[in-house]
């Protein structure tokens, strides 16, 4: 029999859980390609994020609403191509879950494409698409609070749960998801201590962006927290790195060489 150490077991809805039992706090990511995904899975981070974000940080849309499932798959196949060890999930582009049979169509294509779960954005409204998919067998990430997808309904990127009728109502959203069987709940921008009580008051973990720190985890995205979407950051955004800077030197560098004439040098050429 193949014994596989504990570290080196492939990560999954049921580790997430056990994370949190523990209390473990998760440490996941929204990246979206090949070479961030494998170093990403490199330092341990048990939880990777195809985010539809990477329709503003990559793709250049205004917000996220324009994100096709083309966009994503062809970024989810490129972050399973990495083969983490880390969880997959496809985050659902705008509609392409506005019905259960919707839901199940495109979560059904993620998978082929190498997803291992798929997260949706909504509480209340989306529990038949979320019940739909699990019974299917595909785990389903929620996502409550702030919801960029409905930006323009809700009229714009606004602080969640301040009022008590708005707090109570995500703790009700977050009640009912993980009734539907969703794993674990994507907290945005809430105030903290209603994601603090939501997170006490669920048995799933919740991985906050915004919601401080009182959530069983935290997602940010790898652009926001590289320095490399500079559009806006964010409050909750932490920056680790800068590398607009380095990136903007090194391109600098490099055409300064070539005009003049320092790049190539006798180490770049066949002599
Ligand atoms: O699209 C995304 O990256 C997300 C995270 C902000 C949670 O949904």
């Amino acid at each position: 029999m193949m014994v596989t150490k504990m570290n080196e077991q492939k990560i999954t809805a049921k580790t997430l859980l056990a994370m949190k039992v523990r209390g473990e706090k998760i440490a996941a990511l929204a990246v979206y390609d090949f070479f961030t995904a494998k170093l990403v899975d490199e330092v341990g981070v048990p939880l990777i994020l195809v985010g539809d974000s990477l329709g503003m940080t990559v793709l250049g849309y205004e917000n996220t609403l324009l994100v096709t499932m083309e966009d994503m798959l062809h970024h989810v196949r490129a972050v399973a191509r990495a083969k983490p060890r880390a969880l997959i999930v496809a985050d659902m582009p705008y509609r392409t879950y506005a019905t259960a049979a919707d839901a199940l169509r495109n979560a059904r294509r993620f998978v082929e494409a190498g997803a291992e779960a798929v997260k949706l954005e909504g509480g209340e409204p989306v529990l038949d698409q979320v019940r739909a998919l699990v019974s299917a067998g595909i785990p389903v990430l929620g996502h409550i609070g702030l919801l960029p997808q409905s930006v323009k309904e809700t009229g714009g990127y606004k602080v969640q749960g301040r009022k008590p009728e708005a707090a109570e109502q995500l703790l009700r959203d977050a009640r009912l998801l993980e009734e539907a069987g969703v794993f674990a709940i994507v907290i945005e921008c809430v105030i903290a201590s209603v994601a603090k009580q939501i997170t006490e008051t669920l048995k799933i973990p919740t991985i906050g962006i915004g919601a401080g720190a009182g959530c069983d985890g935290q997602i940010l995205v790898g652009h926001d927290m590289l320095g490399l979407f500079t559009r806006f950051t964010p409050k909750h955004v932490k920056r680790y790195a800068n590398l607009t800077d380095e990136m903007r030197k090194a391109f600098t560098a490099y055409k300064s060489d070539v005009e003049s004439g320092k790049f190539p040098g006798p180490e770049q050429s066949f002599l």
